[in-house]
C-alpha cells in the first residue's frame, strides 16, 4: 500500500535538515549558499534508481501525464488513445493539451485490451497512453513493438505500480516517456508530486523547461537572464516534496516485498475459487491491491461488506471506480466513448479489489483470506 504507511522519523529529519541549511524550498536560486538542491539531487537519484536518463520531479502525476504529451508533440487535431479502466487524470491531460482522448477496453485480467486498442488506431493517432492499473502492468512490451511499428508514441503511466518492473525493467521506462505521481495514496508519497521519466534527451531536455517556464536553467547565468526557448508552464516540484519523496524511495523495495508477502497469501488462499487478476509472466507487480472476479453478485455484496466489517474496506472497486472507469465520464468524452467503455465497466462491477497495507501483519491477511474463503466456499 501507499508510502505514507511508513511515513515517520526519517522524513522529518530530513525535511528538518533544509530548515538547518537556510530554508530554501525553491530548486534555484542561492546558488553560493546552499549545500544542497533536493529537486536536482532526487532527479539523479531517481536516474539511477530507475535506470533512466532524464528524470524531471514536477508538481503531480496529473501534471506529469501533461508534461509527457506536450514533450511527444501532441497537439490539436491529435488523438491519444488510453483505457476505460484508468484514472480521470489521463482523460483530463489529453482534453487539456486540444487532443482527443480515444477509450479503448481492459480485458478480464483488467489490462490494457491491445485487440480493441489495433481496433481504435486511426490516421490522427499520435500516442498511446498506457496505464498500469492497481499494482499489476499491462501489455507493455506488447505496445511497444506495435508503437514503433505503427510510428507510435508510447506513454506508460506507471502512477499505480511504482517499484514493478517487467524483465528486471521498471515500469515507467519501457514506454517513451514514464509517468509516476506521489499523491497521498501511492507506494512513494510526499502528498503531492510527480516524475517523467525518459531515455530520450529531446523529450527530457523539453520536459526539464516546460515545468519551468521555458528555462534553460543554465548554471553560467543568474536565473533572471536566463535563456528561454518556448514558452512552458510552472509544473515544480518544492525542495520539501523532493526531500520526503527521497526518503520514501529509500523504503520502495522493501515496500515491495512486504506488500508480495502478504499478496500471495490472498493469492494462494482464494486462488482455487474465484478468477484472481492474472499477471503477464515476465512482469513482477508492486502488489499494493489484490483484485478477484466473483461471478455471484450477492457474494460480491457479502465479500465487500466482510472488508468494511474487518476494517481493510476495498480499493477503488467498488469504492471509487466512478473516478476510474471512463463509463462515468460522459461530462469529459463523447457518447461514442462512453458507450464502449461499457465492456470494461462490466468486468469492473464483478471485480472486489483488497488493498494491501504493511501496517496490517501477514497473520492478518491469513484471517481476512479465511473470512473470504468461507463467504466464497459454498457454490463458487
Ligand atoms: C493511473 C493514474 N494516473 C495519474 C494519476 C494522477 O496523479 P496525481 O494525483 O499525482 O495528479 C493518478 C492518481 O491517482 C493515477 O492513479
Amino acid at each position: 500500500m501507499p508510502g505514507y504507511e511508513v511515513i515517520g522519523e526519517e522524513e522529518k529529519n530530513a525535511t528538518l535538515k533544509i530548515f538547518e541549511e537556510g530554508g530554501v524550498l525553491f530548486h534555484r536560486s542561492f546558488e553560493n549558499k546552499r549545500k544542497h538542491f533536493y529537486v536536482r539531487e532526487f532527479n539523479t537519484k531517481c536516474q539511477d534508481y530507475f535506470n533512466s536518463t532524464n528524470c524531471s520531479a514536477v508538481s503531480s502525476g496529473t501534471a506529469a501525464i501533461k508534461c509527457a504529451l506536450k514533450a511527444a508533440g501532441v497537439k490539436p487535431g491529435d488523438e491519444v488513445i488510453t483505457q476505460a479502466f484508468n484514472f480521470i487524470a489521463c482523460v483530463e491531460a489529453v482534453i487539456d493539451v486540444g487532443a482527443k482522448p480515444i477509450i479503448c477496453n481492459v480485458d478480464e485480467n483488467l489490462h490494457l485490451d491491445m485487440n480493441d486498442l489495433e481496433q481504435k488506431v486511426t490516421k490522427k493517432t499520435k500516442a498511446v497512453l498506457a496505464v498500469h492499473m492497481l499494482g499489476l502492468g499491462g501489455p507493455i512490451l506488447e505496445l511497444k513493438d506495435y508503437c514503433k511499428k505503427n510510428n507510435l508514441v508510447l506513454l506508460e503511466d506507471a502512477c499505480e505500480a511504482i517499484g514493478g518492473k517487467v524483465n528486471g525493467k521498471h515500469y515507467g521506462t519501457i514506454g517513451d516517456i514514464g509517468i509516476f505521481s506521489f499523491d497521498f495514496a501511492k507506494m512513494i508519497t510526499c502528498g503531492e508530486g510527480g516524475l517523467t521519466l525518459t531515455d530520450n534527451d529531446v523529450y527530457g531536455t523539453y520536459i526539464k523547461q516546460y515545468i519551468d517556464h521555458g528555462h534553460e536553467n543554465n548554471p553560467n547565468l543568474e536565473r533572471g537572464h536566463d535563456n528561454r526557448v518556448m514558452p512552458g508552464f510552472n509544473y515544480r516540484m518544492t525542495e520539501l516534496q523532493a526531500t520526503i519523496a527521497s526518503v520514501q524511495l529509500d523504503k520502495l523495495e522493501g515496500l515491495v516485498e512486504e506488500n508480495k508477502q502478504r499478496y500471495m497469501i490472498l493469492k494462494d488462499s482464494l486462488e482455487s475459487l474465484v478468477h484472481v487478476r492474472g499477471e503477464f509472466e515476465s512482469h513482477s507487480g508492486s502488489y499494493d491491491t489484490f483484485i478477484f472476479k466473483v461471478k455471484n453478485i450477492d457474494k460480491r455484496e457479502r465479500v465487500i461488506s466482510k472488508l468494511g466489517e474487518l476494517g481493510f474496506g476495498t480499493k477503488i472497486l467498488p469504492d471509487a471506480m466512478e473516478w476510474h472507469c471512463s463509463a462515468y465520464w460522459g461530462h469529459a468524452l463523447d457518447d461514442i466513448q462512453v458507450h464502449h467503455s461499457k465492456k470494461t465497466l462490466e468486468y469492473l462491477e464483478k471485480s472486489v479489489a483488497i488493498p494491501i497495507f504493511v501496517k496490517n501483519t501477514l497473520n492478518d491477511y491469513r484471517e481476512l483470506a479465511q473470512s473470504i474463503f468461507e463467504i466464497l466456499k459454498i457454490d463458487e
